[in-house]
Parts: C-alpha cells; structure tokens; sequence
C-alpha cells in the first residue's frame, strides 16, 4: 500500500513533541515537508525526520504532492491554512481551538465538505487513557445521571511550553485570540461534552488577566455550564496554577461519584451510594513536563486508510469552540448565554 504523503505546517512545541514524532513511527506514513517561518528550526526538524524544509506554507502546498497535513501554528492561522490546505485536496488534522471565530470553524467545516476531504480537531483530551476509561464507565450506566461536575484544567503558563517562551505567540492577542481558554478551557469544553453526551446550553464565564504581565490575553476563567440534560457544573481553565497542575474532573451522579485525575496512581476512582470504591490504575494523563503518545495522529491515518469519517470532527471541535466563546461573551455583557 502506498505511504499517506503528510506535511506539517507549523513546527513548534506540539508540533515536536507530537505529532511529528507519532507521524514518523507510524508505518503507513512518510513526512515528505515542514513550514515554519523559522528557518533553523524547521531546517533541523528537516534534518532529523527527512523532508523538505519552506519557511512559507502556501509555497509548500503549491510544490509538494500530499494526502494530509497537520496544523500546529498559532491560533489565527488555523482557519487560512486549513482551508488553504483542503481547497488542495488534502485531509486536515488542525490543533485546538479550531479557530478564531465560529464563522471561520464553519468555513472550514464547509471547505472539507465542498473539497471531499476529512477535517480532524486535535482534542486529544478524549483519548488520554484516565477519560477513555471514565467514558466507559459512565457509559456502563452504573452512575446513573450525572447531576453536577467540575472540569479544571490548569498549569504555570505556555512560557514553560511554547518553543518562544515568553516571546510566544500565546501571550500575543491578534495571534493567539484567547488565552488560557483558548489554551485549555476548550478543551474541558470538548471533554464535557462527549464524556457527557451532552450539549451545553447556557454559559456564565468570569474571564480576566489575573497575573500575567504585559499580556492582553486571558490567564484565568472559571465558567459556571448547564448542560441540556440539566446537570450544571463549572469549568476552569489556568496559567497561573504555578506548581501541582490540574487536570481534573469530579462528576457527581445519582449512584455516586466518579473521580477523574484527582489521586495520582489512581486515575479513575468511583465510590458508589452502596459503598463499593473502585479505583483504576489505567496510566497517567499526559503533563507539559511529561508527554504520552496522543493518540489523536494514529487516528487521523486511520480514519484516512480506511476511508472513515472522524469522529473528533470540525463539527465537534465547532461545538466545543462556540462553548468558550459563550464564556467571553457572558463576561463582557455581564449576562448569562444561551447557546
Ligand atoms: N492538543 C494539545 O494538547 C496542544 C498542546 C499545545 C498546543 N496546542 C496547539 O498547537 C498549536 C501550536 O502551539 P505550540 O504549542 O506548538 O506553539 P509554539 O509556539 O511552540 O509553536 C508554534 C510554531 O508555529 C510557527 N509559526 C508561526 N507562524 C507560522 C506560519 N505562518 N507558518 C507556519 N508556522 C508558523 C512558529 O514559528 C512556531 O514554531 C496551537 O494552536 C496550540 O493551541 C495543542
């Protein structure tokens, strides 16, 4: 069978911590070219992964022949590249948040469709094993409903992740357009929803710079969900969590509690109204400091060998971006939102 030809487009942080590295042990692919406009760096990634190196993305879509591309660069550029990339015939992996606006998800959405090609969101949230096995569980109907959740993800800051440190475009408003919940809260959004299976239908978001200098981004959010179902929970999203990171979500339901991520070693514990705790040692979410295979590209070349839609698709990623963009409006209107 012939190699899935694949280019990245973008090659910071996420781009070498994973999905290069995951497209490069995956046998049905070949990484044939990079863009950044960085030039050593996307020389040396290069070098170490064979492919040709363009510091200008829309030249390498005009030269090079592909099936696939990965977009791993700031958040404004998610929507021109992607649609840039599937008006060339090409299936689209994008990272979160989706893009800058709803009006821009939806044109991707309608750029894949009008062009027959695949468009895949980067929530990998989904596929870390600890929320793999809470779906599971919560699908097994032992729990019952769930009435309230929390759903807080938080960590020191992109300065410790980003490739640019504190030059990075994640601290830059017109590149990056939100901050922390651009960063993480969209993907608590995302989580909720399909661990749920459940839409959200009204937002109220308290959003702000709380310690962040020099940045007109956000750094903090705490966002108060009622989801269709009824049940209501918050959200959290943080760069200021400066040591202990959080990436937890406690779902209280009518036959007990399950913990997700709240004990380290014990990813998974669920204590029933009976009496019975269970816990889970299924392994450790992924952290900034130490990183698991995502998931999220072996799934993309799936989905493309055997001709299967995604299910991580720009639909869902649009659900799930219009989620946080609910919370900033509830924040500047001061009002809660319907969606
Ligand atoms: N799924 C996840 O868990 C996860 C984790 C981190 C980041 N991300 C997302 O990945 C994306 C990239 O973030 P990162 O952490 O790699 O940031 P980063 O700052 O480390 O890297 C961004 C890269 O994009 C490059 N770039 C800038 N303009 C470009 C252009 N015109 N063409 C090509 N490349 C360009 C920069 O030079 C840099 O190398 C963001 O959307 C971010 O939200 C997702």
């Amino acid at each position: 069978m012939n190699k899935i030809k694949v280019a990245v487009l973008g090659c910071g942080a996420i781009a070498q911590r994973r999905h290069i590295p995951e497209y490069a042990s995956n046998e049905h692919v070949e990484l044939v070219a990079f863009a950044d406009p960085n030039k050593e760096r996307v020389e040396a990634v290069a070098r170490e992964y064979g492919g040709k190196a363009y510091t200008n993305y829309e030249e390498l879509l005009k030269n090079e022949k592909l099936d696939a591309v990965s977009v791993c660069s700031p958040n404004y550029l998610h929507a021109p590249m992607a649609i840039a990339a599937a008006n060339a015939g090409l299936h689209v992996l994008v990272e979160k948040p989706m893009a800058a606006s709803a009006e821009e998800g939806q044109e991707m959405i309608d750029a894949a469709r009008k062009n027959g090609v695949y468009l895949m969101i980067g929530h990998n949230q989904r596929l870390m094993p600890p929320h793999v096995k809470a779906k599971e569980i919560l699908d097994s109907g032992k729990l019952g409903r769930v009435l309230t959740f929390r759903t807080s993800f938080g960590h020191g800051g992109p300065e410790g992740w980003s490739l640019d440190g504190r030059e990075s475009w994640f601290f830059q408003k017109n590149k990056a357009i939100m901050g922390a919940m651009g960063d993480l809260g969209v993907h608590k959004s995302d989580f909720i929803r399909y661990l749920l299976n459940d839409e959200v239908a009204e937002v109220a978001g308290f959003i702000s710079t709380i310690h962040k200098d020099g940045t007109d981004v956000d750094d903090n959010a705490t966002c108060i969900l009622r989801m269709e179902s009824g049940a209501v929970g918050t959200l959290m999203a943080s760069w200021t969590q400066y040591r202990s990171g959080d990436n937890s979500t406690v779902l209280w339901c009518e036959n007990g509690v399950m913990k997700i991520g709240t004990v380290e070693g014990d990813e998974v514990i669920v204590e029933l109204t009976n009496g019975t705790i269970e816990t889970y040692k299924v392994g450790a979410m992924a952290t900034n400091e130490k990183q698991v295979p995502s998931g999220v590209i072996d799934e993309f070349v799936n989905c493309i060998l055997t001709n299967t839609p995604p299910s991580i698709s720009g639909e869902e990623g649009l659900r799930s971006l219009k989620v946080i963009l609910a919370a900033f409006e509830s924040q500047e209107t001061g009002k809660i939102v319907k969606l």
